[in-house]
């Protein structure tokens, strides 16, 4: 492992899922718990580079030297990604964001009423990792794709949509990799490489997908 492979480097990446609130005690939201994020600063950080860590919420401890910024909702995210994006050279969107969100929130807990079927109206939220790609400040910017089907074919569908210079793919219909667990496999692709790494922890993963994103992002330069 390079320790000065991203020296001189700024790197942002989102982790953790966000939360959408519908009142004043309830929220949409779903597993990611932060881990692969937080594993990736961690590597950043070790590999050399000045790292902030845009943060939904989760339960977990910030790396040394890691600048974290802690979000709620979807629209917190966005605004904090926008923030200093011009001194970013790589972004990692690893967070899981909610593709929507309650199209207005309550003032006050909402009843149960006596109706069997309550409908939720939702609202789509702004896509944070496209945002950050079509700026003028555009770093080097690395999306993830989690499905649980036609993986491949789903994310490098992203990759061109979002305009991204490289998306991560992983697997989460399986069990033990993906949302919430310690371990992970994914496939890295650009529209000229596509490499896999097998199943192992989500720190000694994100070692490697930092050598990987070190030498493309070079490469692209
Ligand atoms: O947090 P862990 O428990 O460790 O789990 C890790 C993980 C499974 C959450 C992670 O590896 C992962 O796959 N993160 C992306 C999850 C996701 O929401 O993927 P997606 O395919 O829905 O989104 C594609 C990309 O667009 C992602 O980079 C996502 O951050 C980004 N996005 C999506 C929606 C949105 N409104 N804004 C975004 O930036």
């Amino acid at each position: 492992f390079n320790t000065r492979s991203l020296e001189g480097l700024e790197i942002h990446i989102t982790a953790g899922p966000t939360r959408e609130p519908l009142d004043p005690v309830r929220y949409i939201s779903n597993h990611s718990s932060g881990k692969m994020g937080y594993a990736l600063a961690e590597a950043a950080i070790d590999a050399g580079a000045r790292v902030k860590l845009i943060s939904g919420p989760v339960n977990l401890a910030t790396p040394a030297h890691v600048e974290r910024v802690s979000v709620t909702t979807a629209q917190d995210m966005l605004h904090a990604s926008l923030e200093g994006l011009a001194s970013c050279d790589i972004f990692i969107a690893c967070a899981a964001v909610a593709d929507y969100r309650p199209t207005s929130i309550a003032e006050h807990k909402i009843k149960k009423g006596n109706e069997e079927i309550m409908e939720l109206h939702l609202v789509k939220n702004p896509d944070i990792v496209a945002t950050v790609a079509a700026s003028a400040d555009k770093p080097f910017t690395i999306g993830f794709a989690a499905e649980t089907r036609d993986v491949l074919s789903y994310a490098k569908d992203k990759l061109a949509r979002k305009k991204l210079d490289m998306i991560i793919a992983n697997d989460v219909s399986q069990t033990g990799i993906g949302f919430n667990s310690d371990e992970n496999a994914v496939t890295l692709v650009t529209t000229t490489t596509q490499i896999d790494i097998p199943q192992t922890s989500k720190r000694q993963l994100a070692k490697q997908l930092i050598e990987q994103i070190a030498l493309l992002y070079k490469q692209s330069k």
